[in-house]
C-alpha cells in the first residue's frame, strides 16, 4: 500500500478548465478578506469568525503554509483563469497519513455561487487526493441545513454516511453535521 506522500507547495498547480488550484501566498489576502468577510459564508463554516478580522487573512495563509510543509493540510486557492482572482478555497483542511483519509472543506464567493464552481475545483482536489496523496477516503461534513454544500458533496459523488448530533456549538445552537465520503474504489468506478 502506497504511502501518504507530503508533496512541496511549489510542485502544486492543479489545472480545470476555468480555474487554478494552487498554495494561496501572502499576495490573496485581499481577494481572500474580500470574499470571505460576508456572513453568508461565515455562517456556513464551523471556527470562521464574524465579523472577519482585517488581518485574518494573512495570518489564515501563513497558517496554511506552515500545515503544508508537513503535509497536514492542503489548502488551495481557488484562482479564476480569466481574471486571476482568487474566488475561493478548495481544502485537505485534514491529512491523516496514517490512515490515509483526509477532510474536504471549500467556500466560494457568494456572487459565483451556482455556476459550478465548488463542484469543478472539487473533483480536481478529489483526483489529486487519490492519484497523488495515495489516499483511500476522502470525507466532509456540512451543516444539515447547508443545502448547497450538501449538493456539492452529492455532485462529486460522495455517499451520505449519517448524521453527527450537536456537532458543532455556534452562535449560541447546537448544529447537527451531514457526513459524506468517498472511497478509493467508488472514485475508481466512477471514472
Ligand atoms: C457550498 C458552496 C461552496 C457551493 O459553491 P458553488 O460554487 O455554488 O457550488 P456548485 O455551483 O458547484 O454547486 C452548488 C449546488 O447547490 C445548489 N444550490 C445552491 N443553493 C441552493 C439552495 N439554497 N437550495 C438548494 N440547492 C442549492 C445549486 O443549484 C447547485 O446544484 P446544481 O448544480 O444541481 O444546480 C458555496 O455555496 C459556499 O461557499 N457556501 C458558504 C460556505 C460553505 O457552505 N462551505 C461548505 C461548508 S461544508
Amino acid at each position: 500500500m502506497a504511502e501518504v506522500p507530503i508533496v512541496k507547495p511549489k510542485d502544486i498547480n492543479l489545472q480545470t478548465h476555468r480555474f487554478i488550484l494552487r498554495p494561496l501566498t501572502e499576495d490573496d489576502a485581499g481577494d481572500l478578506y474580500k470574499n470571505v468577510k460576508e456572513y453568508d459564508i461565515a455562517r456556513w463554516l464551523v471556527n470562521l469568525p464574524y465579523p472577519y478580522p482585517d488581518d485574518g487573512a494573512i495570518k489564515y495563509i501563513k497558517q496554511c503554509q506552515e500545515l503544508m510543509k508537513k503535509g497536514e493540510s492542503y489548502e488551495l486557492a481557488i484562482q479564476l483563469k480569466s481574471t486571476e482572482e482568487v474566488i475561493g478555497v478548495m481544502a485537505f483542511v485534514r491529512v491523516d497519513k496514517k490512515h490515509k483519509n483526509a477532510e474536504l472543506g471549500y467556500w466560494t464567493a457568494k456572487k459565483y455561487w451556482s455556476q459550478g464552481i465548488a463542484t469543478e475545483a472539487g473533483m480536481r482536489i478529489l483526483e489529486f487526493g487519490f492519484d497523488v496523496l495515495n489516499l483511500e477516503r476522502i470525507y466532509s461534513k456540512c451543516f444539515c441545513e447547508n443545502t448547497a454544500s450538501k449538493r456539492v458533496m452529492e455532485k462529486l459523488g460522495m455517499a451520505y454516511e449519517g448524521k453527527s448530533r450537536h456537532e458543532v456549538f455556534k452562535e449560541n445552537r447546537f448544529i447537527d453535521l451531514f457526513y459524506y465520503a468517498i472511497i478509493r474504489e467508488d472514485w475508481e468506478t466512477g471514472r
